[in-house]
């Protein structure tokens, strides 16, 4: 039997999340997860907030606060924005956790058995005047591979290579700017290169995988996979043990959070990590492919406890505003919060959709192309066709019928678009979908007005606007994923609950729809006057 377990990677408990971080990862991942549930398929979402690493300690120590007082407050903020947004996770955990903890412990022990955990020796950055040691993000200096200046010691911005502090060109502590010295510390590092064979093996075997992501891991295997240094002399942190002033590095205990925040929802989670049948689907950013493609698949093979290996991990770009880097400090920004008290959470879970391929390109956020898109697309032609097929019903009869006779051409036409739509679901590509549920929904507006049911009646017209209605509940069906809150409205007007995928087979009256209980527009349009005052708003950094 198969099963899913989905996960979004894992969002830094450490500042408020922007229009980018919703593209590549989470509406893509709930979206997925939205159309599985539909088709009754047996699927748990997962995700928690990332709330180790050096980025947090900075902050904390910047905001005179505990690195606990910080994550603390931004688990409950993005649990609470996720939810708005329609984000349906079934377990939202964290990685400070009690579980994360416990399950990072036991990965350690049993890599270290398995022989693929080593302690060596490691010559590492020090800041004398701080009294700590500089990893990742507490230095900052010159990229050794592309020569980028600003890097900081853990990834390369310009050039993607993952990094050693010690290995930076004119290292500086990232707090206080001094020169390091060097000094010899004991690490735990784990064996990656031992699993070169394996990952390459698996890579180039499944088919699931991008072509083009492909390709550039495949890359990274034959230039040499390094031995990771898993732990940090840090106090925040998982505590490594039998090593008291260590703690795992956040990249160790992240994805092991994916676990936990599994086992946090439902003993049965082995079920999900280790049943043959089980697909584990991660969605993510492209910076974060070299942890999923590589490290995290041979943690999972070195523990030898029976993990499936990912099925899919759908890679995705970056989305720049208007052109541009989001960037707080520059006030080149739009937050979620700021979004979510102008518009609906639908109208950016359609828009990003709309400008998402199912590829790694980076996108762009334009205010006014947000605009006409909602404006000609959502509205005109999706809420039009199902303002004006509720209306004309609720308007010819406001008493229950039987609207059981749809047109067969149409009911062929939506048959034929609902599989071409699942494919492509199944293949992760859902703005393409999209664009075919969009198509679909100008087919049926041509339908209705080349029959012009306002003209007719008797049986002629109850005909008509039966095939309307099942138009509209069919198109609803099909967009839940993408903005189930306008569904879900729809569903309402209609007097019916929940619709599932295997509905879209049936007649109006076989769904049980006997009539039109209330008519609303579902969306209304963008007034381009806002949308020039917050294109000025953001030039002037107000936003
Ligand atoms: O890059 C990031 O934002 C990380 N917090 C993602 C972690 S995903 C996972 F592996 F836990
Ligand atoms: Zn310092």
């Amino acid at each position: 039997m198969v099963r899913y377990l989905i996960t979004a990677a894992l969002p830094y408990a450490n500042g408020p999340l922007h229009l980018g971080h919703l593209r590549s990862t989470y509406l893509p991942a709930d979206i997925y997860t939205r159309f599985l549930r539909m088709n009754g398929e047996d699927v748990l979402f997962v995700c928690a907030t990332d709330e180790h690493g050096t980025p947090i300690v900075v902050n904390a120590e910047k905001a005179g606060k505990t690195p606990k007082e910080i994550v603390d407050y931004y688990h409950k903020y993005d649990k609470e924005l996720f939810e708005r947004l329609g984000f349906s996770f079934d377990s939202f955990h964290r990685t400070s956790s009690e579980e994360n903890a416990r399950m990072t412990q036991h990965f350690f022990k049993r890599m270290k058995e398995n022989g693929f955990v080593e302690e060596r020796s490691v010559e590492q950055l020090y800041c004398e005047k701080c009294g700590r040691a500089l990893p990742d993000r507490l230095v900052i200096g010159a990229c050794p591979h592309c020569n980028a200046g600003n890097q900081y010691g853990d990834q390369c911005e310009k050039c993607g290579h993952v990094l050693k502090g010690s290995s930076l060109i004119n290292p500086q502590c990232s707090a206080c700017g001094s020169k390091p010295a060097i000094k010899t510390s004991r690490h735990y590092f784990f064996a990656l290169h031992k699993f070169s064979g394996k990952l390459k093996e698996w890579i180039e075997k499944n088919e699931a995988f991008q072509k083009e992501v492909k390709n550039y891991v495949i890359n990274w295997i034959e230039s040499g996979l390094h031995d990771w240094d898993i732990t940090r002399n840090l106090d925040w942190g998982i505590k490594v043990p039998g090593a008291e002033n260590l703690v795992f590095y956040v990249w160790f205990d992240a994805p092991i959070g994916y676990i936990s925040s599994t086992v946090a929802r439902t003993k049965e989670w082995e079920k999900y990590w280790k049943d043959e049948g089980s697909r584990v689907v991660h969605f993510i950013g492209k910076d974060i492919s070299y942890h999923h493609y590589l490290f995290w698949p041979a943690m999972l093979m070195s523990v030898e406890e029976g993990f499936v290996l990912p099925h899919a991990i759908p890679v995705r770009g970056y989305l720049n505003l208007e052109g541009k880097k989001f960037s707080k400090s520059r006030g080149w920004y739009v937050s979620v919060e700021e979004f979510l008290s102008m518009f609906p959470a639908d109208y950016l879970r359609f828009y990003e959709t709309m400008i998402t391929p199912y590829t790694t390109a980076d996108a762009d956020f334009y205010w006014k192309d947000f605009m006409s898109r909602i404006n000609n697309e959502l509205v005109a032609n999706v809420g039009n066709f199902m303002y004006r097929t509720l209306s004309l019903i609720k308007r010819s009869y406001d008493v229950p019928m039987n609207f059981g006779h749809v047109d067969e051409n149409i009911m062929k036409r939506v048959k034929e678009r609902s599989d071409e739509i699942s494919g492509k679901m199944h293949a992760f590509q859902l703005k393409e979908s999209l664009d075919s549920i969009l198509a679909l929904s100008s087919e049926l507006n041509a339908y209705l007005s080349a029959n012009e049911p306002w003209k007719k009646d008797g049986e002629e017209k109850l005909r008509i606007l039966s095939t309307a209605l099942y138009g509209a509940y069919s198109l609803s069906i099909m967009l839940y994923p993408f903005i189930p809150h306008a569904s879900e409205e729809i569903w309402k007007q209609l007097g019916v609950r929940k619709l599932m995928w295997k509905d879209l087979c049936k007649t109006p009256k076989e769904a049980g729809i006997k009539e039109v209980v209330e008519v609303k527009p579902i969306f209304s349009k963008i007034d381009s006057k806002l949308i020039e005052q917050l294109e000025i708003k953001l030039r002037k950094g107000q936003i």
